[in-house]
């Protein structure tokens, strides 16, 4: 059986200060930002910067009622969650929970650019939150 990851998509870094970061991504780097986006439904800015395929996901509170406003007070900056490419986040998710994974999202949503997404739980992953990322096949950056 083939798995249902395809890629990782986006490695997400949570911040205290989005603009301090993507500065300090361009200029250690020479990585671009490729867009910007505010997600009103989980309070967050994030600034998406190209990584070959994949994309380095910088996250930062726009309101202390969002969950990552709290993930910072509890857990400080950091790497925050892994998303994994999917080809079906339906398909995908209805997989991962009949092997037994506890999952965040009970069905998919919308996430940013247009993607389709579902979140498992850290508890039973090992300590990682992971978000299965179904891309339109226009988003995905090109290689090289
Ligand atoms: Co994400």
């Amino acid at each position: 059986m083939p798995g249902v990851l395809t890629d990782i998509d986006h490695v997400g870094i949570a911040v205290r200060d989005l603009d301090a970061a993507v500065a300090w991504y361009e200029r250690t780097f020479g990585a671009s930002v490729v867009r910007r986006e505010r997600i009103e439904s989980d309070g967050v800015d994030e600034a998406l910067l190209a990584a070959g395929t994949s994309f380095i996901q910088l996250l930062t509170p726009f309101t202390d009622t969002s969950p990552l406003a709290r993930h910072l007070e509890r857990r400080g900056e950091g790497v925050h969650h892994v998303g994994y490419r999917v080809d079906d986040c339906a398909g995908a998710l209805h997989a991962v929970r009949a092997a037994g994974a506890r999952v965040v999202d009970e069905h998919p949503r919308t996430g940013s650019r247009g993607t389709t997404v579902a979140f498992l739980h850290p508890t039973g992953a090992f300590g990682t939150l992971i978000e299965l990322v179904e891309v339109p096949a226009t988003d995905v950056p090109d290689a090289g």
